[in-house]
Parts: structure tokens; C-alpha cells; sequence
């Protein structure tokens, strides 16, 4: 993978319109320059016809590279759909995109969500996987007052303490797609569980989020496990699982960390005596690298590959199409990214200015999503599904709705 500069650079669009009208930038206007702020104040009357000839320019900081490249990359995939859909243009808006490879590396994180809202000029953000990597992308959002949506990263604090009317989420939070799996194995029957994960904000929210369900309703967990992101050296811990011998196993990876996870843990031959259940990203986009180690593991997420609606069938088809490839829960997380600027962008005819009346409209969206309704809560986070799925013929599987419209509790937001 090419660095990040390098990789900026050559997917920059040859026909930018950056720069073409300054007194448009709204960055120019929080910069607090005099003549930014009056040249903008003059400008504004023109702005809705002006705006409309210059593409909004989208920003992508994604992982296109690492071990939740393909995570990324069907992200942007799946965007990039939708808006191929519409023909190039949300709200009569023509986009743009200027793409970043964050690598999952919080460490780079702030600065390059600075070089694409201050160098690059952007619109807005659509942004990320990582939790670690999204919570600098929310500190710099709030700090800049730029619009961000989360198309994954499930921190919780995006949309809880950190929240902001500028900040969205087209995926989940950390609890919420991992609180309704307690109940679900609680009622299976078992009472002792070893949570596993990497050693990172996502895993341990999502293994917190678990243990509140699972501990509610009467269960024990009776060891954490984890490793630092992203290593996969999986072997010492399983041996631990083994020794301990509990009902069952909670974990939580994603990308290429959870292909290993998995092949590992029934190579060790667990998978025959010691079920394992998860977060759904343990087995969501991965199964075709997992084969028959995955079979049988059950999951929780807010997409299932099988949901029976329209929106769901007509996404699949359109995916494959364009791609080759099976949609995913990453994929649709990034078209419903699209479909919710869609909201934005026709409440204002694609003006980008008006963008206050554009983050009303996104707010009281009703999404018509691949995974089911979605609407948003006061935060910015999705109301939706979650479902409980189980892997059969190299699918997840629908068994039952673990939780039906499941809204996060927003601790700590005071929007
Ligand atoms: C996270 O870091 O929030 C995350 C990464 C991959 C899948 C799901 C969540």
C-alpha cells in the first residue's frame, strides 16, 4: 500500500475545485480572518447557484491498508454505490472524494484528519473503522466544527460525552450490538463465560458491554482475555481457554485478526467442545477465508446476509454487480453513509452552506437500510435491530431479533 501522502495525491481528482471560491470555505469563515469573515458575509447571497457548480468534496479516512483493509475498502465501496446510484449527484450535489488510508493507527490519526479538513478543504468526513483512530477524528471534528459520520467504529463515547449536532454514525455504538448478547446466552444456558479481544478501546467496550448484559441476567464471566492491537498470536490464550474449560467463549475481532481467531480456536479443536459466540464482526465479510471453522458460531450484529426486505436484496444485487463480490455489514454501513448525506443534501437542494438545515434533516432521517429501519437518537447514533445470527451455509444466518430497535443510551451526552 502506498503511504498516506502518496496515496492522497494520486487519487486527488484531476478536476478539483479547491481553492476556486475561498470566500466559500467555511473553515476560512471559523479561521476568524476580517476579510475571510466579510468577503463570506458578501458572498452569502450567491452561494446556493455558486455551491452547486463545485463538487462537495467528501473526505474518506479509512483503513485501506492493515488488518481492516477490506473493512475500509467496502466502506468506500459501498458509498461510492450509492451515490452511483443517484448518478454522481446527492441532492443535485456532484461529489467528489479524497481518500486517506488511516491504517488503523490512532497514533497518525490527528494528523490526518487535519491535512484533509485544513490542506485538503473538504466538506465533510466519513470516517472510520477503528475506535481508537475515530476518537481523534471526533476530537479534531469538534475542534473544527466539521461535519464527520462514522460509517463503523462503535466508540462509545462518539455519541455519548463526545457528541456533537456535526457528528453522525451510520453503524453502531460498542454497546449496543453486544449488551443484547448476554441475555441471548444466558438463555442458551450458559453461566460461565472467558471474554477474549484486543486490548483496544472497541474490545474492551464491546466485552464491557457483554459482561452488563450477561452479568444482569444472572451469568458469571469468569476471565478476561486479551492482546494488544492488532496481533494475532492467538495460541497462548486459547491454551488458557482450554485449562479454564467455561461454558462458553465471548469474543471480539474483525478483519483479518478474526480469519486467525477463528481457524486458530477450532485448530485447537474448541470449536467441538466450547461454543463460540461474539460481536458480529467476527464472522461478517469473513467467512469465505473462514470455511467450515466458522460454521455454527453465533453472533450479534445489526445486519444479518439473509434479512427478507427489498432494500436488502436490491443492495446485495447492486453490490455484487459493481464489486464482484457478497455485500457485507461494512458495505452497508458505508451506503447507508451515503444515503444519510443524500437527507442532507435534498433538504438544502445540495447547498452544503445551509448546513445547518442539512444536520437537522440528517437527524430526523428514516433511513430505509439494508439492515432494516434506521433513525437516529438525540446523539447521532443509530436506532436500530440487533440481530442474533448463526453461521450456516457460509452465511450468517437469521435465528431471531435479539433486540428490536435497540437504541444506545448516550451516557454522557448533554446535546
Ligand atoms: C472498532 O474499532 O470500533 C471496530 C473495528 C472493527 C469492527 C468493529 C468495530
Amino acid at each position: 500500500m502506498k503511504p498516506a501522502a502518496e496515496q492522497l495525491q494520486r487519487e486527488r481528482p484531476m478536476t478539483t475545485t479547491q481553492n476556486s471560491f475561498p470566500g466559500l470555505s467555511r473553515r476560512g469563515f471559523l479561521l476568524g480572518s476580517a476579510g475571510v469573515a466579510i468577503s463570506a458575509g458578501s458572498i452569502k447571497l450567491a452561494t446556493p447557484a455558486i455551491a452547486q457548480n463545485a463538487p462537495l468534496r467528501v473526505g474518506f479516512m479509512l483503513p485501506y491498508s492493515g488488518t481492516f483493509a477490506k473493512l475500509g475498502k467496502f466502506i468506500d465501496d459501498g458509498f461510492r454505490l450509492y451515490v452511483e446510484q443517484q448518478g454522481g449527484a446527492l441532492g443535485g450535489r456532484r461529489i467528489e472524494f479524497v481518500q486517506v488510508d488511516d491504517e488503523s493507527k490512532p497514533e497518525t490519526a490527528t494528523d490526518n484528519m487535519n491535512r484533509l479538513v485544513g490542506r485538503e478543504k473538504v466538506d465533510l468526513v466519513v470516517g472510520t473503522v477503528h475506535s481508537g483512530v475515530a476518537m481523534a477524528m471526533v476530537k479534531v471534528a469538534r475542534d473544527t466544527n466539521t461535519t464527520l459520520i462514522i460509517p463503523n467504529a462503535g466508540v462509545n463515547e462518539a455519541t455519548g460525552p463526545m457528541c456533537a449536532p456535526q457528528i453522525f454514525r451510520t453503524s453502531f455504538s460498542n454497546w449496543q450490538v453486544c449488551q443484547p448478547m448476554g441475555k441471548v446466552m444466558f438463555d442458551a444456558g450458559h453461566r460461565n463465560v472467558v471474554t477474549i479481544t484486543w486490548r483496544y478501546a472497541a474490545g474492551e467496550q464491546m466485552t464491557g458491554a457483554f459482561k452488563e448484559g450477561f452479568t444482569k441476567a444472572g451469568g458469571k464471566v469468569v476471565e478476561d482475555l486479551a492482546l494488544p492491537f492488532p496481533e494475532v498470536e492467538f495460541q497462548a490464550l486459547i491454551t488458557r481457554i482450554a485449562t479454564l474449560k467455561p461454558d462458553a467463549v465471548f469474543a471480539f475481532f474483525a478483519g483479518g485478526g478474526a480469519v486467525k481467531f477463528v481457524k486458530d480456536y477450532a485448530a485447537a479443536g474448541l470449536n467441538k467442545t466450547i461454543p463460540l459466540y461474539g460481536a458480529g464482526f467476527l464472522t461478517d465479510g469473513t467467512i469465505p477465508a473462514q470455511g467450515l471453522d466458522a460454521a455454527g458460531i453465533k453472533t450479534t450484529l445489526h445486519y444479518a446476509d439473509n434479512l427478507d426486505n427489498p432494500a436488502n436484496t436490491a443492495f446485495l444485487s447492486a453490490f455484487k454487480a459493481k464489486t464482484g463480490q457478497d455485500g457485507d455489514i461494512y458495505a452497508v454501513q458505508g451506503y447507508d453513509a451515503a444515503a444519510l448525506l443524500a437527507e442532507g443534501l435534498k433538504a438544502t437542494k445540495g447547498d452544503w452552506s445551509a448546513r445547518p438545515q442539512a444536520l437537522s434533516a440528517m437527524r430526523a432521517a428514516k433511513i430505509d437500510s439494508p439492515r432494516g429501519p434506521m433513525s437516529f437518537n438525540k446523539a447521532g447514533n443509530p436506532i436500530q435491530n440487533v440481530y442474533l445470527r448463526e453461521v450456516r451455509n457460509g452465511k450468517n444466518e437469521l435465528v431471531s431479533i435479539a433486540g428490536a430497535s435497540v437504541d444506545d443510551p448516550a451516557r454522557g451526552c448533554r446535546a
